[in-house]
């Protein structure tokens, strides 16, 4: 990332250029192996993620023992750590079969995990993968069939779902990214470290923000209301933030944001789409760039600002916005943690600044 000119590159390739000629399944291949497939490999990578898409059966009982409409990060983050009891291997780094072999299933799993975490949150019978699919078709078949009825996937819906997951790929050391990192130093097992970084995703600074700018939107309610939130995120004394701005790195534009804003205009096109929330994401985009405080403060939409809009367009659950983004993290998640082990990195161990009392004499308890 270069955050001034508002640079992304995964392993020297422009995110932009990724994000219109290839598919998450490159993207996913690139962040494991360092190169972009050939065709051979692209197809072999493909079917043998196809071929671990199911789950141990014996993990429905993880899905079943969570409460009606339970949020499914919830469900994700226990059924992924559940994972490492279910696939328990110790993995030798030297190896590379091995690490091959944990990769490739829980990328494989987690749109299955993901979809079914939404289906027995909300009652719906359980839809499991079809192998005829692709990844992404797949968990959007998933997400949006019925036993025995046939779902109709627009092909522009696939393409935003994916341009989405690929820009969601990797983003050096973001919080989630930083914990799978700390968590793998002490040796855990892999998929521990994949459950906590879900856990550092949900919040709104990070990842949750997607699910809070579409809540924001609905708060704000109509375009005429715009002004007054306006000054409620200017205002020092009001804890209200506008979801979707701002970025810890980049300081001049985000440039995923460029990429996926084209995405949810021809989606919004495409589907037909006329969603007055939509009109409220316009304008507040709109006054919030041209407004002194957002210029001055480098606040620019971003990514999250726009998939959640996507997300909103394809029919998903506002709580699946976020499990949506950590499909999407996961190779670079799990490249990252290869990239810790295999350097050796040693344990992950920040000391502290501490500010309190210093050394002083006991007081006994009836003198307090
Ligand atoms: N609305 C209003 N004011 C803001 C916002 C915002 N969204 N973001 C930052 N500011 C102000 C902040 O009050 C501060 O003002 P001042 O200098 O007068 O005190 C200034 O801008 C700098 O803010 P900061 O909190 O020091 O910036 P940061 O780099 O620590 O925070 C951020 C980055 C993303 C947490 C923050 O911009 C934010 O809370 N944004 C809203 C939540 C959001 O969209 N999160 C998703 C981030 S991108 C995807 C991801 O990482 O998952």
């Amino acid at each position: 990332i270069d955050g001034l000119k508002g640079e992304l590159m995964y392993r020297g390739y422009d995110i932009a250029y990724l994000a219109e000629n290839k598919t998450f399944i490159d993207v996913a291949y690139l962040l494991l192996n360092k190169e972009l497939p050939n065709k051979k490999q692209y197809d072999e990578f493909k079917l043998e993620l196809k071929k671990r898409s199911f789950i141990h059966e014996g993990m429905m009982k993880i899905f079943d023992a969570f409460p009606d409409k339970a949020h499914p990060m919830a469900i994700l983050q226990a059924a992924v750590s559940a994972l490492s009891a279910f696939y328990f291997d110790h993995l030798n780094m030297d190896k590379p079969e091995e690490y091959h072999e944990m990769a490739m299933r829980i990328i494989a799993k987690i749109p299955t995990i993901a979809a079914f975490s939404y289906r027995f949150s909300r009652g719906l019978p359980i839809i499991y993968p079809n192998l005829d699919r692709g990844f992404t078709e797949n968990f959007l078949y998933m997400m949006r069939s019925y036993p025995y009825e046939h779902v109709n996937l627009r092909p522009i819906e696939v393409k935003a779902l994916d341009t989405v997951f690929m820009l969601h790929a990797d983003h050096e050391q973001n919080a989630s990214t930083t914990t799978v990192r700390t968590v793998g130093s002490t040796h855990a097992h892999p998929y521990a470290c994949i459950a906590a970084g879900i856990g550092a995703l949900w919040g709104w600074a990070h990842g949750g923000a997607n699910e809070g700018v579409i809540r924001q939107l609905e708060q704000i309610g109509s375009v005429e209301n715009v002004d007054k939130y306006i000054a409620r995120a200017k205002d020092k004394n009001d804890p209200f933030r506008l979801m979707g701005f701002g970025h810890r790195v980049y300081k001049n534009f985000d440039p995923r944001a460029k990429i996926i804003k084209k995405a949810a205009d021809d989606v919004l096109h495409a589907l037909g789409i006329d969603d007055p929330i939509f009109d409220i994401a316009k304008h507040l985009e709109k006054v919030a760039l041209e407004d002194d405080y957002f210029k001055s403060r480098n606040l620019y939409p971003n990514v999250d600002f726009y998939s959640g809009i996507i997300y909103k367009a394809l029919g998903m659950h506002l709580e699946m916005f976020t499990v949506l983004f950590a499909i999407g993290r996961l190779p670079g998640w799990i490249a990252q943690w290869k990239e810790m082990r295999q350097g050796g990195e040693p344990i992950g161990r920040p000391r502290q600044i501490y500010t309190g009392a210093k050394e002083r004499a006991f007081v006994a308890l009836d003198k307090r």
